[in-house]
């Protein structure tokens, strides 16, 4: 980031002089002042959940809350949407361009040639109990592909990263389908190079050893859709564990299953499967009032899921895409009297005309809509999440290969404000009342 002009901010602090801070420009958004050095004057910031806290630089993508705009690498989500897939973008995401014609073909030959696990690795769901929540696995398993691939462990080495990138983008799926089948009690499918990327994800999930199976092109095209709005978002919380988890030199493997365990909260990639829970438990549009009273309530933990988000003030436009491609899945799969999504939409319009929600901003975001989709495709709830871990680990990948890039790189390590006891002396047990 070049930051020729030298403005500066300047604190002023009881019993100190002023204390003086450069202010850094990016490209697009909101400057940062940086008060790295603040602890050297007795002092550190707060800022619980980190509201106003930068806690790296990164080009990967851009997010402006008021506007609704979201940029990966530069290139707008819709446009992305409507004329990429999700390959491209993950090229995109870790490269920093799209790929050109060679360039595509041979990065999709790369996924290709790693989508198969070790075969050991099928052991560890034997573990599991049949009706283990899919992330559970997920958070286990990704973690144990480290005990696999001592080759490709040295994080300071790029090749090491670029070969632990391929193998993350490639053995998601296959690992997810193999929870989806366990939980089934059907046998694993193993992955064929024939197919594309998402058509490979639809086989493993769905195609038994008795039947040959027909992929639906329209939902391939809305599988794709879904893993290409979920594939980033800059410093999210898993984003931001990733990170965390990377900046301690941790391997690849252990960082993305830190990144999928603090995608599992419900306030987080959690909500698509919450969104769905909640519009089946309000069944029917009579009752949306109730529950919007319920969202308002400040003594009912309830809350509308699918709305409201830290950064976006405005439509997320991950939603408006995901809101089309409804239409377009119910359209083509000629379900026009789906009832979630008329709840869905009833709920939206609704809540967007309360004056709550109009004051505090709450909007739609990316999750409420993802589970009409993934439904109509087929996916079962409680994957859902998985769905949001598959599309988001390039966007993982792509930040721990930034910040292991980086010039700068320190273990993360925040300070605290300390509200306990002051020292007191020690009482023996036997002192003790
Ligand atoms: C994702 O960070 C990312 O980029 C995440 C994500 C990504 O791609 O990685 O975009 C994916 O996580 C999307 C968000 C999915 N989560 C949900 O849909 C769960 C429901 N939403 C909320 O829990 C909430 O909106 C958050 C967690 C998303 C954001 O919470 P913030 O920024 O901490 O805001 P807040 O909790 O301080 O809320 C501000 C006010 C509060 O009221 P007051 O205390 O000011 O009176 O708005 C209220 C909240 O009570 N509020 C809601 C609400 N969300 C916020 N009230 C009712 N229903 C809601 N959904």
């Amino acid at each position: 980031m070049s930051n020729d002009k030298k403005e500066t901010a300047t604190l002023s602090l009881p019993g100190c002089d002023p204390i003086t801070f450069p202010i850094l420009a990016g490209t697009l958004g909101p400057s940062v002042i940086d008060v790295s050095h603040l602890n050297n004057d007795g002092f550190f910031t707060y800022d619980p959940g980190f509201q106003s806290t930068a806690a790296c630089q990164s080009a990967i993508t851009f997010i402006d809350g008021d506007q609704g705009i979201l940029l990966h690498r530069g290139y707008p989500i819709a446009a992305l949407a409507e004329q990429s897939d999700y390959l491209e973008v993950c090229y995109l995401l870790l490269n920093g361009e799209l790929p050109n014609q060679k360039q595509k073909i041979n990065f999709v030959d790369q996924i290709q040639h790693h989508t198969l696990v070790h075969e050991q690795l099928s052991n560890f769901f034997n573990g599991f109990p049949r009706k283990s929540h899919p992330m559970a696995i997920m958070c286990g398993v990704v973690g144990a592909l480290s005990a696999f691939y001592h080759d490709s462990l040295e994080i300071k080495n790029p090749a090491h990263r670029d070969l632990a990138a391929l193998r993350l983008i490639a053995k998601m799926p296959t690992i997810a389908a193999m929870a989806y089948k366990y939980s089934l009690g059907q046998p694993f499918v193993y992955p064929q190079n024939s197919l594309s990327y998402v058509e490979n994800f639809l086989h493993m999930m769905f195609s038994v050893p008795t039947e040959t199976d027909k992929i639906n092109p329209v939902l391939v095209r809305a599988m794709d859709r879904v893993f290409i709005l979920h594939a980033d978002h800059e410093q999210n919380a898993s984003t931001s564990t990733v990170r965390l988890a990377g900046s301690s030199g941790a391997n690849p493997f252990a960082c993305i299953s830190a990144g999928i365990a603090a995608l599992w909260g419900p306030a987080h990639g959690g909500a698509n499967e919450a969104v769905i829970n909640m519009l089946q438990e309000i069944g029917d549009a009579s009752r949306i009032e109730q529950y919007i009273a319920k969202a308002k309530d400040k003594n009912d933990p309830f809350r509308l899921m699918g709305f409201g988000h830290r950064v976006y003030k405005n439509f997320d436009p991950r939603a408006k895409v995901m809101r089309q491609t409804c239409y377009e899945v119910m359209e083509a799969l000629q379900i026009h009297e789906n009832p979630l999504f008329k709840l869905a939409l009833k709920l939206e319009e609704i809540a967007l005309q309360d004056p709550y929600f109009i004051e505090k901003k709450l909007y739609p975001n990316v999750d409420f809509y993802s589970g009409i989709i993934l439904k109509a495709i087929g996916i079962p709830t409680n994957m859902f999440t998985v769905i949001f871990a598959i599309a988001r680990t390039v966007g993982w990948i792509a930040h721990w290969n930034e910040m292991l890039s980086a010039s700068d790189l320190k273990i993360g390590r925040p300070r605290q404000l300390y509200v306990g006891l002051t020292e007191r002396a020690f009482i023996p047990l036997d002192k003790r009342t």
